[in-house]
């Protein structure tokens, strides 16, 4: 549904040439939902704006549903750009209209007569429940609530894909579940291919298919989520999923950690599975086939999806020998297994 390919795009100022996105390429299929995270000037808006042709690339091909956007006249862009709609962390609404009139704007703008209009604005409120609040103005708004009209207004005139800039960082964590719900809602019912950007590992692990990172303008990783989940490989990746998965090393125990092996050291290793698969039968195996013994620290279970993601934190105790072959014996298990450092064993 969406395809970017080779696409880049480089700021010009008086002094210098800014690369923003290098040589971009993804595919969003039809229905999917589609999450781009990345570090604050990683290169996101410019990215997601570059599908609409906000931004137009230097380079590359856009292409939506079939059609490279970059190859329209200005005409057929108008049109094209009805196909897709577009969502904001500051929402944008017209502060002298009502909820009804906003979401109404785009159906004006392209001289829908008022009967349809008024069909189709009703349906909307009434999807993302906003129908009792239809007269009110943005003023009178929640966030949530200011975010759930410009998601009607977005769907005004009835697009295959919805494009979201960060449409949940203004809001507390809370009310982004209930957006986040909503855009889960519309893309099924709709069946509605969302593209996303957010700087925000939770909003991927609630409701996004595929990820990619962005990193530096570059993308540098995607996989579908639960796989970024358990075999993230970039740096970036990791710190990513590890700050969403809710668990990190005692202050204690980081104070002691050393990066490279020592005499008479443990290693403290984090263990990521998938599914219910529980640390116990691994605590057993180690101990029964290699005679290492393991202390858990520290073990989480979260939902990626509708999948559990599991994650351990553990001392392993045994002679370097078993604890070298410990560690293939549960990479072999189909477990990820990450050394994080060396602790001394006084
Ligand atoms: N109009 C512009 N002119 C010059 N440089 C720009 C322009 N827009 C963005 N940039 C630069 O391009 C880089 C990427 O910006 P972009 O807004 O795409 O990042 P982002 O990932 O969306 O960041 P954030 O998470 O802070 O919104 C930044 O270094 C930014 O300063
Ligand atoms: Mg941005």
């Amino acid at each position: 549904m969406i395809e970017l390919k080779a696409v880049n795009k480089s700021y010009h100022s008086k002094l210098a040439k800014f690369h923003a996105l290098k040589d971009i390429n993804l595919k969003v299929a039809k229905g999917e939902i589609y999450g781009i995270i990345g570090r604050s000037g990683a290169g996101k808006s410019t990215l997601i704006r570059c599908v609409n042709l906000l931004e137009r690339p230097d380079s590359g091909e856009v292409i939506v549903d079939g059609v490279d956007l970059l190859k329209l006249n200005p005409a057929a862009l108008r049109e094209k750009r009805h196909s897709i709609g577009m969502i904001f962390q500051h929402f944008n609404l017209l502060h002298s209209r009502t909820v009804y009139d906003n979401v109404a704007l785009p159906l004006e703008l392209i001289s829908i007569g008022k009967p349809y209009i008024a069909k189709r604005v009703n349906a909307l409120l009434e999807l993302t429940g906003l129908a009792s609040h239809k007269n009110h103005y943005p003023h009178q708004l929640s966030g949530g609530q200011k975010q759930r009209v410009a998601i009607a207004r977005a769907l005004a005139t009835s697009p295959k894909v919805l494009l979201s800039d960060e449409a949940t960082s203004a809001l507390d964590p809370e009310t982004t579940r209930s957006i986040l719900n909503l855009l889960k809602k519309i893309n099924q019912e709709l069946n509605l291919t969302i593209l996303l950007i957010t700087h925000e590992m939770d909003v991927i692990k609630s409701i996004c298919d595929r990820a990619g990172i962005l990193d530096q303008g570059g993308l540098i990783e995607e996989a579908p989520v639960l796989q970024l989940f358990a075999r993230p490989k970039s740096e970036v990746a990791k710190k990513f999923t590890q700050s969403a998965l809710h668990i990190q090393l005692p202050e204690s125990l980081r104070e002691r950690l050393q990066a490279q092996v020592f005499p008479n050291s443990r290693p403290i290793v984090k263990l990521t599975f998938l599914g219910e698969k529980a640390e116990e039968p691994i605590v057993v195996s180690l101990m029964t086939r290699f005679n290492v013994t393991t202390n858990i620290l520290q073990a989480n279970l979260e939902m990626v999806g509708h999948s559990p993601v599991g994650m351990t934190i553990c001392e392993l105790w045994g002679t370097p020998g078993a604890i070298e072959h410990s560690l293939e014996f549960i990479k072999s298990q189909n477990i990820q297994v990450e050394v994080l450092g060396y602790v001394s064993t006084h």
